[in-house]
């Protein structure tokens, strides 16, 4: 995992070991990524546009990415697979391809606003239904919502991001399949965690991002039903997309192609398809669980600590763990676990507003996420930081800045930066 030993100064100017605790945001990429990428790289040239070799080793290794990612997410083989930059640019683009007439786009009131506001911008209508406290509870308002008028698609997460909370994916498919309608998976927050399972689990539509599954920042996936993506107008217009163009008027192509013009992001796509074919769900599965359980014990034996969660009856969740501590606002409480502690988690309402308001948290939380380079001394020391926290308050003092909380003697970004010879 690159970033392992990474040591990161404090506020009082001593280092300590850097306890990331932030992998639902964004996951250190594998080491065997980055050294793919790196004996990847020599051979950029032109994807699909050029005779030499570069160009033919570049487009090989895309069109084998996109194949791999396919195997791997357990799609149809007559399944689309697009690379887009992220999970929330994928969501975009599906929200363009609703087939006009075939229905609304229905979500709950949980979701990260990538699975919300892309739909009340495209034509098709967009309801969200309340979420109820337990999964059973909230199946059957989904299942009267679905009933009420037609829907084309459900959208749904597979985890939670704020809570890391699961929810039951084939049951949620066939349900929108009694009703007619499609699912669309938002698994940003479930595929570097547990295997996915496309075919087997009934999903129409899934997306990904690259930069929360241990590949580095910039490409995503969409994966899905051939149908409506050839259908649907082009998600970016230009170069790559187009069968014919004359001063007039175009023939688009179809499949993956039709939605990915510019040149295609090879670096991210190979990174993409290696981390995938890289994790272990299994191991990943209870490594997490034992960290999961670890922080959240010791979390809730401390008074004025709340651990957050959405469902009542949610048997599974990944490594992702929210919490309050009372009396203090979550802003401060991050700038003090990163200036004393090294350690870096999520503070506010994590892209997830109506969740938040929905859990009466309209200041927002703390978010702490595991990840494949976690340990459990990494649950220890947030659990020990936030004990002296609540015992005997912090050591520095913090103030409230336009860009959060920090402590009052914060070095410049300018001098940290050089301090770590990146500037
Ligand atoms: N979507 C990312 C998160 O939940 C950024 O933190």
């Amino acid at each position: 995992m690159l970033g392992d030993g990474l040591h990161v100064p404090l506020a009082d100017g001593t280092t300590t070991r850097s306890v990331n605790l932030d992998y639902a945001a964004t996951a250190p990429a594998l080491t065997a990524v980055a050294e793919r990428v790196a004996q990847v790289l020599p051979y950029a040239g032109s994807v699909h546009r050029g005779a030499g070799v570069p160009s033919r080793v570049a487009s090989t290794l895309y069109e084998e990415a996109r194949a791999s990612v396919g195997r791997r997410l357990g799609a149809r083989p007559t399944d689309h697979i697009i690379f887009t930059r992220n999970t929330t640019d994928a969501i975009n683009l599906l929200a363009a391809c609703i087939p006009a007439g075939a229905g609304d786009v229905v979500t709950l009131d949980v979701e990260h606003h990538a699975n919300l506001l892309p739909w009340r911008r495209g034509a098709a209508g967009h309801r969200t239904v309340p979420n109820a406290p337990t999964i059973e509870e909230t199946l059957r308002r989904l299942d009267r919502a679905l009933a009420e008028q037609p829907t084309a698609l459900l959208a749904i997460t597979g985890a939670s991001n704020v809570t890391g909370e699961v929810l039951p994916l084939a049951r949620l498919t066939a349900l929108a399949r009694r009703h007619g309608a499609r699912t669309f998976v938002d698994a940003a927050q479930l595929a570097p965690h547990r295997a996915i399972a496309i075919e087997a689990d009934g999903i129409d539509y899934l997306a990904l991002s690259g930069h929360k599954a241990y590949a580095p920042y910039g490409a995503g996936v969409l994966a899905g039903r051939a149908d409506w993506l050839d259908a649907a107008e082009p998600y970016l217009a230009g170069g790559g997309a187009v069968l014919d163009v004359t001063i007039d008027d175009v023939a688009w192509a179809d499949g993956p192609r039709r939605h990915e013009a510019g040149t295609p992001n090879l670096a991210g796509a190979v990174a993409l398809a290696t981390a995938l074919e890289l994790l272990a769900p299994t191991d990943r599965e209870g490594h997490e669980d034992a960290l999961r359980a670890a922080l959240t014990d010791g979390l809730e034996r401390i008074d004025g600590v709340e651990t957050l969660n959405i469902w009542d009856d949610a048997g599974a969740a990944i490594g992702t763990v929210a919490f309050t501590v009372a009396g203090y606002d979550p802003g401060l409480v991050s700038a003090y676990l990163s200036a004393e502690h090294g350690i870096s988690v999520r503070a506010g309402r994590f892209c997830a507003h109506p969740l938040l308001a929905r859990l009466g948290l309209p200041g927002g939380a703390l978010r702490a996420s595991f990840g494949a380079g976690s340990r459990l001394a990494d649950a220890h020391a947030l659990v020990a930081a936030i004990e002296q926290l609540v015992a005997a308050g912090p050591t520095e003092s913090y103030i409230s800045t336009a860009e959060g909380w920090a402590p009052a003697t914060a070095e410049p970004a300018e001098s940290l930066l050089s301090r770590l010879g990146l500037w």
